[in-house]
């Protein structure tokens, strides 16, 4: 598939969950006004979708997406902005520009911007508690994944292991444990839950996505430690350079670029099969899959 044609399914899922995120995220009046101002300005400034993209493409690779599934993809986004959100906290990785303007606690202050991220994660809740075309325990399965994916057990983990390896060189293992933690376990939600929104995934349907989306997850973010070393700020839209400026434990800062390239490509082959078992119904997937090992920023 090529580029230009990857661009046009991703912006039409973005079409579609970003309707869904407007009619969510209104803008409020009255003394609580900069905490949703704080929420939309983080949602709305510039990310490229992909965790819904993944969760509608999943959703196509089952059958077919609906309205259950924007519902479900803007949870995912809603978690994703909160986490970046903290992510850039003067806390954690102190950086003041993302998506190519002020962090959050640099437009607003840091208590807007912590409690933004507070709201958007249970809005995210309440939008999975609201879906109201599938069964109760459809619903009860998706909270199940996305607490436990976006949580403690997953990114959340993944930011306190990233946190407490700052300043040290992890193993090679090590490494592996904290990257599908802070980012691949989010992308796994994203695959899974649209698969479940279809109340139509078989558990061998679910185990071949759950494959696909570790090893994808994965690569997506040694492509991230790369593109910190090797792409630029203008096109980046946040700090070239800030892993190494923070000490951080990447797969550049370990293995070199070249070896976390090669590491990404073998990565990306190994999700590719796991989606056999799909054949064209995974086109989509196929094509989200390729434009993360090969995006620019
Ligand atoms: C950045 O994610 C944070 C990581 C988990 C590495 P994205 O690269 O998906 O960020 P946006 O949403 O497009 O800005
Ligand atoms: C962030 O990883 C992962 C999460 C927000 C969960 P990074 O710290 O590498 O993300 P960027 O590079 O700031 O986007
Ligand atoms: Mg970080
Ligand atoms: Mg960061
Ligand atoms: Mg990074």
């Amino acid at each position: 598939m090529s580029a230009s044609s990857i661009k046009t399914i991703i912006s039409s899922y973005s079409a579609q969950v970003d309707a869904q995120l407007e009619s969510i995220l209104p803008l409020a009046s009255g003394p609580a006004e900069p905490l949703f101002a704080a929420m939309r300005y983080s949602v709305f400034n510039g990310g490229k979708r992909l965790r819904p993209a993944l969760c509608f493409a999943a959703a196509e690779a089952i059958c077919s997406s609906d309205s259950n599934t924007a519902k479900v993809a803007a949870a995912l986004e809603m978690i994703h902005a909160y986490s970046l959100i903290h992510d850039d906290l003067p806390a954690m990785d102190d950086d003041d520009l993302r998506r190519g303007k002020p962090t959050c606690h640099i437009q607003f202050d840091e208590a807007t911007a912590i409690l933004a991220g507070d709201g958007l994660q249970s809005l995210a809740f309440q939008q999975l508690c609201g879906l109201s075309e599938v069964a109760p325990s459809i619903v009860v399965e998706l909270i199940s994944m996305l607490s436990r994916l976006g949580g403690c057990s997953g990114m959340v983990a993944g930011q306190a292991i990233d946190l407490a390896a700052t300043g040290t060189a992890l193993d090679l293992e090590q490494l592996k444990v904290m990257h599908a933690h802070k980012t691949g376990a989010l992308i796994e939600a994203s695959v899974l839950m649209g698969a479940v929104a279809t109340a139509q995934a078989s558990a061998q349907q679910l185990a071949a996505l759950s494959e696909f989306a570790r090893a994808i997850g994965l690569a997506f973010q040694i492509q991230d430690d790369i593109l910190d070393v090797e792409s630029s700020t203008e096109l980046l839209g946040k700090q070239q350079g800030s892993d190494a400026t923070n000490q951080k434990s990447t797969y550049t800062s370990i293995l070199g670029l070249e070896q976390a390239r090669s590491e990404a490509d073998a990565l990306y082959r190994r999700s590719m099969q796991a989606l056999d078992c799909f054949a064209d119904k995974a086109e989509s997937l196929r094509a989200i899959a390729s434009f993360i090992v090969q995006r620019r920023h």
